[in-house]
C-alpha cells in the first residue's frame, strides 16, 4: 500500500502568463495534499510574481536540460502555459517530456477577438509589421514587449507609445517615444482613454489572444491594428482554458498518477 506521500503527484507549470498564474492558484485550491506544483519562470521580470507552491526562475539549458530536470525532480506531468509567442520553450517542453516520459498538456488560449468593422492588418513578424503600418500613421501604440521594439527603430518620424510590464533598464531603440508601464487593463474604457489621450492612429500587437479590451477600443475609435500572426500551437494535447487544464490534472490524479 503506497504511503500518502507516494500518492502526491508533481506538476511543473511552465509559466510567465496570467493563465499560468491562475492555474497555479486553481490547482492549490483544487488539489490540496494531492499535488505539488512548481511554477517555472524565465526570469524576464525583476520581481517574480507571488504564486502558491514553489517557484523556480531561469532557463533549464535547452530541451536536454529540461528533460534532466523532469527526471531528477520526479515530475509526473507538465503543463506548458507559456505565451503563444514563446516558441522555443514550448518546443523544448515537447521534446523533453517525450524524452523523460512525462505527460504534457499545452494550455493555449483562444485567438483574439476581431470585432466587425475593425481595421485589422496581419503581419508575418514584427519586421513585417513595421512595413505594414498604414500611412500616414504618425502616433503608434506598440504593445509588443521590450524585445519587439528593435523592429521599429528605423521609423524615425513616427512617435511611439510603448507599454511595458515594467520600466526598461536602459534606453529604448526608438527616437521618439513615451513609455507607460504596467499590465494591460481589462477594461475597454481604460484602453480607450489611453488611445484618446495620446491621439493614437495605429497600434501594433502580437495576436496572442489576450488584450481584447484594447482591440475593442481600437475598433470603437477607428484605430488600425497591425497584428503579428501567432505561431502554430505546440503539438499534442491542448486545453483552451484553466478549467480544462484543471480537469486534465484531476483525471490523472484520479488514475492514481501517471
Ligand atoms: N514572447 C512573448 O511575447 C511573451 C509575452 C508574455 C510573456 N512571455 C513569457 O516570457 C517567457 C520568455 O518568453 P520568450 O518568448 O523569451 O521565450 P522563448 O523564446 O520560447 O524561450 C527562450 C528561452 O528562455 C527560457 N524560458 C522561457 N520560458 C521559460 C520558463 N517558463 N521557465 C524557464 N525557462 C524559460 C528557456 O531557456 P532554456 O533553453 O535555457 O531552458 C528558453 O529556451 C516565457 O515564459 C513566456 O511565457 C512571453
Amino acid at each position: 500500500m503506497p504511503s500518502p506521500e507516494n500518492r502526491v503527484r508533481r506538476l511543473l507549470i511552465l509559466g510567465g502568463t496570467g493563465e499560468a498564474r491562475a492555474l497555479a492558484e486553481g490547482a492549490a485550491v483544487a488539489f490540496p495534499g494531492r499535488l505539488e506544483v512548481v511554477s517555472s519562470l524565465a526570469g524576464r521580470l525583476s520581481r517574480p510574481p507571488v504564486l502558491p507552491g514553489r517557484v523556480r526562475v531561469g532557463g533549464f539549458g535547452g530541451a536536454r536540460g529540461l528533460a534532466r530536470y523532469l527526471a531528477d525532480e520526479r515530475f509526473h506531468m507538465v503543463i506548458d502555459a507559456t505565451h503563444p509567442f514563446a516558441r522555443v520553450i514550448s518546443a523544448n517542453a515537447a521534446q523533453a517530456c517525450m524524452e523523460a516520459g512525462v505527460e504534457r498538456l499545452a494550455l493555449v488560449r483562444a485567438a483574439s477577438l476581431r470585432p466587425k468593422g475593425l481595421r485589422w492588418i496581419e503581419a508575418r513578424d514584427l519586421d513585417h509589421a513595421s512595413l505594414l503600418l498604414p500611412t500616414p500613421a504618425r502616433r503608434v501604440f506598440l504593445a509588443v514587449g521590450r524585445r519587439g521594439l528593435e523592429a521599429f527603430s528605423r521609423l524615425e518620424d513616427v512617435w511611439f507609445l510603448v507599454r511595458l510590464v515594467e520600466a526598461p533598464d536602459g534606453p529604448l531603440p526608438l527616437r521618439r517615444c513615451t513609455v507607460v508601464t504596467g499590465r494591460p487593463p481589462d477594461s475597454q474604457e481604460e484602453e480607450r482613454k489611453l488611445l484618446t489621450d495620446h491621439a493614437i492612429d495605429a497600434m501594433v500587437i502580437k495576436d496572442s489572444g489576450s488584450g481584447d479590451a484594447k482591440i475593442a477600443a481600437a475598433q470603437e475609435l477607428g484605430v488600425a491594428v497591425v497584428a503579428v500572426r501567432r505561431p502554430p500551437p505546440p503539438p499534442g494535447e491542448a486545453a483552451a482554458t484553466v478549467d480544462e487544464a484543471l480537469a486534465w490534472i484531476e483525471a490523472r490524479l484520479g488514475q492514481g498518477g501517471t
